[in-house]
């Protein structure tokens, strides 16, 4: 059993997958396909709703300082990542690569542990879309009923409870169309979005900086007290914890950088391209976060995030702080629509390409690596992913699918520091077309750096990963160990 558990996939067998075949996906991406494809999965809701949402939670204006220790977590993660992708080039990700490393039982935690990355990220995300969508509507006059775009986990302040978010499943269902027609057509619409959603993120910073009240900006760092969340629970607010807890929150708005590895079976070159797609993706992100962020506090004050801004906070800054700029709220809202549907195609295209994998090694079923004969998608994997992931973004809270989304990621990643690192001790030989700077010190920080946003997420986190995970282990030890390829 022990021998089972630990069990490793020979390095060989990995590059027979990455070969290709009428059974394999195509090979069609280049450097900026992959790094426009980070991109686009990394600037969405949490920098357009999870910002104001740590704001108000957890960092006041101090949200600025959230993101750029998160920046540095990621910053970490993604250097141990890049060498990963570019030793490894295989769909599949973190999972793929510690199965090669750590052996089977630790691959399947982190392959689980995914599905909070993009499963529940891709939910998140349709959530905020529907914020969005009810903003640009409100615009025009309509606004769809309050039962219809919440769960029924919320209450508007009118006491009216929440039934089904009904848009958020109507975008996810368009996008799973989309994917199952084809990556190489998600990647051209994917481009068009992205540069729309920088311009976007560039106009309101350009624009909004001189709205900028440094009242709202004093004290940088709130003094530390507890206060009840929206959710109804007590979270730190301020101080230290604050904004570890800010970092936590907004984490979010950097997911996605790892994403791009996922489609390394579909990148031409991936030894080269993989690193350049993952770290080019994620600089440019992190220096439009932080300015975004010092803007967004500069311009309304935080605790209007708690309550009347706290939905589709962006559009309500510039509505209500920015006058003569109504315009541009409507054009961000826009665009922010268009951007979040690109980051919902990379989630779920990132989601089934793991349990491609998975599937493939015979730990999920086969019916998650079965082809489409024409478009070569896995297109009923898609289909399934779609009422999954419905599930979530129909029926619980943002924040909460948020939550799960960070705290998921985080785990991974110190997973996958802790994996370069061993795979370097274990298998110093291997070619590897990137090469993580000052290991061990970049995975440990990593790792630290990763603890302590974790930490930062609070015992109700902690304890929805444990449960999370306990489901993964059932699973296994139930299906997946007997129909593993390997242990066969
Ligand atoms: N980083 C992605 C977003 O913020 C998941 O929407």
């Amino acid at each position: 059993m022990r021998n089972r558990l630990f069990s490793i996939k020979p390095m060989s067998a990995l590059r027979e997958d990455s070969q290709e075949s009428e059974h394999s996906l195509k090979r069609t991406l280049g450097p900026v396909d992959l790094t426009l494809l980070g991109i686009g999965a990394i600037i969405g809701a949490g920098l357009f709703v999870r910002t104001a949402a740590a704001a108000a939670e957890h960092a006041g204006p101090a949200v600025t300082i959230s993101y750029i220790v998160a920046a540095i977590g990621c910053a970490f993660a993604g250097l141990c990542y890049a060498e990963f992708a570019s030793s490894i080039p295989v769909a599949g990700s973190a999972y793929t690569y510690s199965y090669a490393t750590l052996g089977e039982f630790v691959a399947w935690i982190i392959g689980w542990d995914l599905i909070l990355e993009y499963a529940f990220g891709a939910a998140t995300v349709a959530i905020a879309w529907s914020e969005y969508l009810n903003k640009l509507l409100h615009h025009w006059g309509w606004q769809i009923p309050y039962q219809f775009s919440h769960s029924p986990f919320e209450i508007s302040p009118d006491g009216i409870s929440g039934i089904a978010n009904l848009p958020a499943l109507v975008i996810l269902f368009l996008v799973t169309l989309l994917l199952i027609r084809g990556t190489q057509e998600s990647a051209v619409v994917n481009g068009i979005i992205v540069m729309i959603k920088v311009s976007i993120v560039l106009l309101f910073i350009g624009f909004g900086w001189s709205y900028i009240n440094p009242m709202n900006h004093t004290p940088m760092v709130p003094e530390p007290s507890v206060i009840t969340s929206h959710l109804g629970t007590e979270v730190h607010f301020g101080g230290l914890l604050g904004i570890l807890g800010g970092a936590g929150v907004v984490f979010f708005a950097f997911i996605g950088f790892d994403a791009v590895s996922t489609a390394a079976q579909e990148a031409k070159n991936p030894a080269r391209d993989m690193p350049i797609g993952i770290l080019a993706s994620l600089a440019v992100c992190t220096v439009l976060y932080i300015l975004f962020s010092y803007v967004l506090t500069g311009i309304a004050p935080y605790t209007d995030f708690r309550v009347a801004g706290k939905e589709a906070s962006v559009a309500y800054a510039i509505m209500n702080f920015m006058p003569g700029f109504e315009p541009l709220a409507l054009l961000i809202t826009i665009a922010i629509l268009a951007g979040f549907s690109s980051v919902i195609l990379v989630m779920l295209l990132g989601q089934t390409r793991v349990f491609f994998s998975m599937s493939r090694d015979g730990l999920v079923p086969k019916i998650f690596s079965d082809l489409h004969p024409r478009f070569r998608t896995p297109y009923q994997s898609n289909l399934v992913f779609f009422a999954f992931v419905g599930l979530f973004a129909g029926f619980i809270p943002g924040s909460v699918a948020g939550d799960m989304t960070s705290i998921g990621t985080l785990f991974a990643f110190v997973l996958v520091c802790a994996g370069v690192w061993i795979m370097r001790v274990k298998n110093p030989e291997m070619p590897r077309g990137f090469r993580t700077p000052m290991v061990p010190l970049i995975p440990i920080l990593g790792m630290l750096v990763c603890a302590a946003m974790i930490f930062g997420l609070g015992l109700e986190n902690w304890l929805r990963l444990g449960v999370w995970l306990l489901i993964g282990f059932v699973i296994y030890f139930s299906y997946s160990i007997k129909h593993s390829r390997l242990n066969q």
